[in-house]
């Protein structure tokens, strides 16, 4: 069943700015997770480089590359799209496994499914 877990609240989160952390279990395994905002949308995905399954932060909750338009990942530099996750250049393999999130009254919840499951 689909239930909204806190996140963060949305002033926590700057458009190309510091990432939130948070973990899920994704299908039963504990991940780490994050989510951004990008043009005024809050995303959230697993931090797992589709290239290697290793976290890719550059520094700690930091994704963005110079540019602030793309997630990259600091192990061999791929880069994603923030709306999709979708792989845009360098040796990804498929893109980022995406999570649901919503947004209202000042705070980012995300979204329970079949795969993600919360920590505790
Ligand atoms: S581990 Fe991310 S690009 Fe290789």
């Amino acid at each position: 069943m689909n239930q909204p877990v806190f996140l963060c609240n949305s002033a926590d989160l700057l458009d190309s700015g510091s990432a939130v952390p948070f973990n899920v279990l994704y299908f039963s395994k504990y991940c780490a997770a994050f989510a951004v905002r990008y043009a005024g949308v809050v995303h959230a995905y697993l931090n797992r480089c589709s290239h290697v399954p290793m976290e890719m932060d550059i520094q700690p909750n930091q994704f963005f590359d110079l540019t602030g338009h793309w997630l990259m990942c600091a192990t061999h530099g791929a880069m994603y799209c923030p709306r999709t996750g979708h792989c845009s250049m360098g040796p990804c393999r498929g893109g980022l496994v995406k999570i649901e999130v919503s947004e209202a009254n000042g705070m980012v919840h995300w979204h329970t499914s079949d795969k993600f499951q919360p920590d505790t």
